[in-house]
């Protein structure tokens, strides 16, 4: 190969290669199936009150910090429409409770409750309230057990064990393993 032809090569070699990266990026992002929440491994943990039966309406959510040894996990107890793996149900009242920190690259998640503001805040159009992170627009559905749905994140978000005692909803562990800061 001549020394010139180099100058028609190397651009051409670069363009594919970004190109390449651009239509994995996009599978990735858009098309390629995502783990689903299972049914949970539980790590016992402290008991930590949460809230009273009825206390919360529809889709309102609870913030909240579950004690870890190595401090504080953000997280959100939610009231749901219906059933959710990994949560709890009091007769017609269902509550998932879930880590707020994305399994991407750890950034602190929003609860984005209105579907419409969430399509323009996050590029994201859905059909009910999700979790939004704001470092690159990943999102995460509550109803499916904190499935990632859309953006670079891949697995699900680490659920925190609820345990109802009477008429009062507490959180006594949490998944393992607890992603991103364990497992891949
Ligand atoms: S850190 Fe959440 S999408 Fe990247």
């Amino acid at each position: 190969m001549k020394r010139r032809d180099l100058f028609f090569y190397l651009p051409l070699g670069l363009a594919g290669g970004f190109f390449a990266w651009l239509g994995y990026r996009t599978y990735t992002i858009r098309f390629r199936p995502r783990p689903e929440a299972g049914e949970p491994v539980w790590r016992e943990g402290a008991g930590v009150f949460l809230a009273k039966r009825g206390e919360l309406a529809l889709w309102e959510a609870r913030f909240f910090t579950y004690p870890l040894p190595q401090g504080e996990l953000k997280a959100l107890l939610l009231r749901l429409p219906g059933p959710a793996p990994g949560g709890v149900s009091l007769g017609e009242e269902h509550y998932i409770a879930l880590s707020r920190i994305c399994t991407h690259q750890a950034c602190t998640l929003n609860y984005v409750p209105d579907p419409e503001a969430g399509s323009i805040l996050y590029n994201f159009r859905y059909d009910r309230p999700f979790l939004g992170c704001p470092c690159h627009f990943g999102a995460f559905d509550p109803l499916l057990g904190g499935k990632a749905v859309y953006g670079p994140p891949r697995y699900p978000l680490p659920r925190i064990r609820l345990e109802v005692r009477g008429e009062e909803v507490w959180a006594t562990g949490h998944e393992v393993p607890l992603r991103p800061m364990e497992g891949l």
